[in-house]
């Protein structure tokens, strides 16, 4: 397959995560799958080799346990000496309204979203960095382009997110690694349960394409669906003085 062979995934049972996985399943990818649930990583695993996968290995892993994260980074890298393939898509959705007053859900949401998955990226790289070729793609948000009166605990992170992966992408660019930043809009998964979907709202198997074509065209930066491109445009460019006084 043009693109990545051996890939190795956090969030791996998520929504999105698994869309895109059944595309690279068809193709013959080995996969080693991490997540927080091991029955659903089991379930999963067997689901992508009836698809076509080559290998499928796991790993239990949490967000919030440091120990966990370095024990699947050792795992994916003794099974899989030659790993091409990272992909990061765990994540939650903090409730803003009790983020506003509670530091520890404030901290929490930062430990899931952005340092667990710095961490991650960061004992990775290295890995790339002396094969000297491979991706990393990492699914971040619309929501970080700019901070939002309704959602700015996420969108901080996932702007951290984006600002990570951009550095990053300068970094190891160097070393012939290519690493792409995904910004999903709103997307129908258990994530958004309880949002009222409306018409800006995609499904997942169009966003799992998405990040798939992303991938093996070697984008840098996708916004999914493409409109969300110019959408964003619009909102980061209010001004200020007009943006802090509307309610969005
Ligand atoms: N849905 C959207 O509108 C949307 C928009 C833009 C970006 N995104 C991003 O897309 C990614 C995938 O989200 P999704 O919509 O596919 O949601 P999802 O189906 O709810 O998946 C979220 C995944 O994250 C895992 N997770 C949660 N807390 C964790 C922790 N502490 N440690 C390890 N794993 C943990 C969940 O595991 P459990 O099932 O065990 O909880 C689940 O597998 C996330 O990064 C999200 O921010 C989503």
């Amino acid at each position: 397959m043009a693109g990545i062979n051996k890939i190795a995934v956090f969030g791996a049972c998520s929504t999105i995560a698994y869309e895109t996985l059944k595309l690279f399943a068809k193709d013959g990818a080995a996969f080693y799958l991490c997540d927080r649930d091991e029955d659903e990583l089991k379930r999963l695993s067997g689901d992508l080799s009836v698809r076509g996968a080559g290998d499928v290995g796991y790993s239990v892993f949490n967000a919030l346990d440091e120990r966990s994260i370095s024990e699947a980074v050792e795992n994916i890298l003794s099974k899989h000496p030659d790993l091409d393939g990272l992909f990061i898509a765990y994540g939650t959705l903090p409730d803003q309204k009790r983020c506003e007053t509670d530091i520890r859900e404030m901290n929490k949401a930062f430990t899931i979203n952005f340092t667990s998955t710095a961490s991650i990226l960061t004992q990775m790289a290295d890995h790339f960095v002396k094969q000297k070729h491979g991706t990393i793609a990492v699914i971040s948000s619309v929501a970080g382009d700019r901070g939002r009166e309704s959602n700015y605990v996420y969108g901080s992170v996932k702007s951290a997110l984006t600002a990570f992966t951009s550095g990053l992408r300068q970094r190891l660019c160097k070393a012939g690694v290519h690493v792409l930043t995904i910004k999903p809009g709103m997307v129908d998964t258990p994530m958004t349960a309880d949002f009222k979907k409306g018409i800006l709202f995609s499904q997942p198997d169009v966003i799992g394409k998405g990040i798939y074509n992303a991938i093996l065209k070697k984008k840098n930066i996708v916004y999914l669906p493409w409109f969300w491109r110019w959408i964003m445009f619009i909102i980061r460019n209010i001004p200020e003085r007009i943006f802090k006084k509307i309610t969005l």
